[in-house]
């Protein structure tokens, strides 16, 4: 599908409906405001003076009365219906069925909790399309913003409280999102998506998600796990199953089953992935993983170990 309009105009989740036909009407009510005054300007401006002196036209009074109080009452009382409206229903109650995700911003990734299901992910948000989705917002540093512009409008994650956003999706789909709130120097490389799936879809990929990480084949790969342990890697990164639980950075008993890396910053290919581990902060100036120094030999290995977590 080519997209012709920014996602905020082409929602796909209730909340993003509901705001984005509040911004129609505004546009409109805006458009006819315009159109009224200028040709009202255009008239006064055209007509040639009346040769009657200073005897005032009672035409006048009424234009004043109209154009000054009673379009604009009408007008503001409109918006401010249509504006508590929408707030009304983009803060509804989650239905009973909602799935309940922690979201946890961090200069400068996403950490995702599924806390029912003992589920933890870094950077995509998986989701039943057509269910109400309860995210608690968190930060665990500075104050960062969740939008995901299809689907709803923003929310603030703040250090010292959590806030609640109820997102849902129509259909089955990849959803971009961004932080929208300047949290450092690597702001804009903060991305997420919300990957929408179907019943059997999103079953699947929790079953998945809760299973420990894949054993090492073959001796790179082994070899790799040790480097991963032994270099340090272990302290900040957890591999669910293994020895490595660090819990300064993303999960990555997974990692190799998402799309991107670094938060969104690059594919999620074996070189893009050998090229961040060599030198993070070449890519990412300022991101707190450090660079490791390791040997060609062991490189290969890291590379291969990390690159074969689904
Ligand atoms: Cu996090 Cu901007």
């Amino acid at each position: 599908m080519t997209r012709t309009l920014p996602a905020t105009l082409d929602p796909s989740g209730s909340a993003a409906r509901e705001i984005a036909e509040l911004w129609w009407l505004l546009v409109g009510l805006g458009a006819v405001a315009f159109v009224v005054v200028a040709v009202g300007l255009g008239i006064g401006l055209l007509r040639r003076p009346a040769d009657d002196g200073d005897v005032a036209r009672p035409a006048a009074g009424r234009w004043l009365i109209g154009g000054g109080v009673v379009l604009p009452t009408v007008l503001i009382v409109v918006v401010l219906v249509a504006t508590v409206a929408s707030m009304r229903a983009v803060s509804s109650d989650p239905t009973d069925d909602a799935v309940r995700i922690e979201v946890t911003g961090h200069q400068w990734w996403w950490e995702v909790r599924y806390p029912d299901d003992g589920v933890v992910t870094a950077n995509e948000v998986h989701i039943p399309a057509g269910r109400d989705v309860v995210l608690e917002l968190r930060s665990a540093d500075v104050i960062h913003s969740f939008w995901v512009p299809a689907l709803a409008g923003k929310m603030d994650l703040l250090p010292e409280r959590s806030n609640t956003l109820v997102i849902d999706a129509d259909r089955p789909g990849r959803y971009e999102g961004v932080c929208a709130e300047f949290c450092g120097i690597q702001h804009a490389n903060m991305q997420l998506v919300v990957v929408a799936h179907d019943e059997p879809g999103f079953a699947g990929w929790l079953d998945a998600q809760r299973q420990p990480a894949v054993e090492p084949t073959g001796e790179l790969e082994t070899r790799g796990e040790h480097v991963f342990v032994d270099r340090g890697c272990a302290g900040c990164h957890r591999v669910g199953g293994t020895d490595a639980a660090g819990d300064d950075g993303p999960d990555l008993t997974h990692v190799a089953s998402r799309a991107a890396i670094a938060a969104g910053t690059l594919d999620n290919t074996l070189p893009n992935l050998r090229e961040w581990i060599l030198d993070p902060h070449a890519i990412k100036d300022g991101v707190l993983m450090p660079a490791v120094q390791l040997d060609p030999d062991e490189l290969d290995a890291l590379v291969a170990y990390v690159g074969a977590l689904r």
